[in-house]
């Protein structure tokens, strides 16, 4: 009896400590659910701003009824639309940047020219040289920079917090990772969480391990979905830790290390683009389908 204990309680041992697991794990149904905000967040994300601003986008905005807008941007078009307001259930100030249509961004995402750049100083001061991340990437995510740290630090100041979350799918998934860095560079003294979809791979091995050593990102890849293979990694690009693989049952699988090529994890499940299915970059990531 009391060994039967000691099992159940070392088996939660392990669920509730998924940062630190070495082997592939399966979330529980209830660690599944902590995802949820955040996925409607993320699909929030592809609604106009002047309903984001007014939180009245239909069911991607009731999904988080308590939600605090501080501001809203974007055209959709050269910025992606993007939103920053408050959480007060978890707590933390949201930033959400939309996506893009899957036959969009593959294109774009296996173009054997795609150029890498070091991140701009101005924006990123301090951040090693030796850091390259995707140029149209770098671009996107400077177009709404600097209105993005300024809602933030007034919904920092509103409600005394020091918590951020970045969220986002695909593309979107891509502009959060680049803020994650970019806010933990302008804002001292902020915890920053980078919760990603169906994210690409943004820069190369010094990016990936930079955003490891920082720590506290989660990015969901479904199924067979293209996008989190690529750009290549015979491009030298690669992804940072903290990868949840959505199986074909519909578990979640916690992978370790970056670009896990366990056959449980996306590299391995999906080992080229012909194996792939461009309709499962939407999701439904545990029930959401990204769009508004
Ligand atoms: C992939 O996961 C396994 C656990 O099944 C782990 O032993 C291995 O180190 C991981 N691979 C990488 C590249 O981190």
């Amino acid at each position: 009896m009391f060994k039967a204990l000691l099992l159940v309680s070392l088996a939660l041992t392990v669920f509730a400590a998924p940062a630190r697991r070495q082997s592939i794990t399966t979330l529980s149904t209830t660690q599944i659910e902590t995802y949820k905000p955040y996925t409607w967040y993320a699909s929030t994300a592809y609604c106009a701003p002047s309903t984001t601003i007014t939180w009245s986008c239909g069911s991607n905005c009731e999904a988080n009824a308590g939600f605090e807008p501080v501001a809203s941007g974007g055209d959709g078009a050269v910025i992606q639309y993007w939103y920053v307001g408050y959480d007060p259930n978890l707590k933390t100030v949201i930033v959400a940047h939309q996506g893009t249509d899957v036959s969009d961004i593959v294109p774009l995402l296996e173009d054997a020219d795609i150029v890498m750049e070091t991140l701009d100083p101005s924006l990123f001061p301090g951040v090693s040289s030796s850091i390259e991340v995707h140029s149209g990437f770098a671009a996107t995510q400077a177009g709404s920079a600097p209105d993005v740290l300024s809602a933030v630090k007034t919904a920092i100041s509103k409600y005394s917090t020091n918590t951020i979350t970045v969220t986002g799918h695909s593309l979107g998934a891509a502009i959060a990772l680049l803020d994650y860095v970019y806010l933990r560079v302008q804002l001292s003294s902020v915890t920053v969480k980078m919760i990603g979809y169906g994210l690409p791979r943004v820069g190369n091995q010094a990016f990936a391990d930079y955003v490891d050593a920082i720590g506290g990102i989660t990015h969901i890849n479904n199924k067979e979905d293209p996008v989190p293979i690529l750009p290549g990694r015979f491009l030298g690009f690669h992804h940072p830790s903290g990868e949840i693989h959505i199986q074909d049952s519909g578990a979640w699988d916690a992978c370790p290390g970056q670009d896990n090529t366990s056959d449980l994890c996306e590299v391995g499940d999906v080992p080229n683009i012909f194996e792939s299915k461009e309709s499962d970059h939407d999701g439904p990531y545990d029930g959401v389908e990204m769009g508004c």
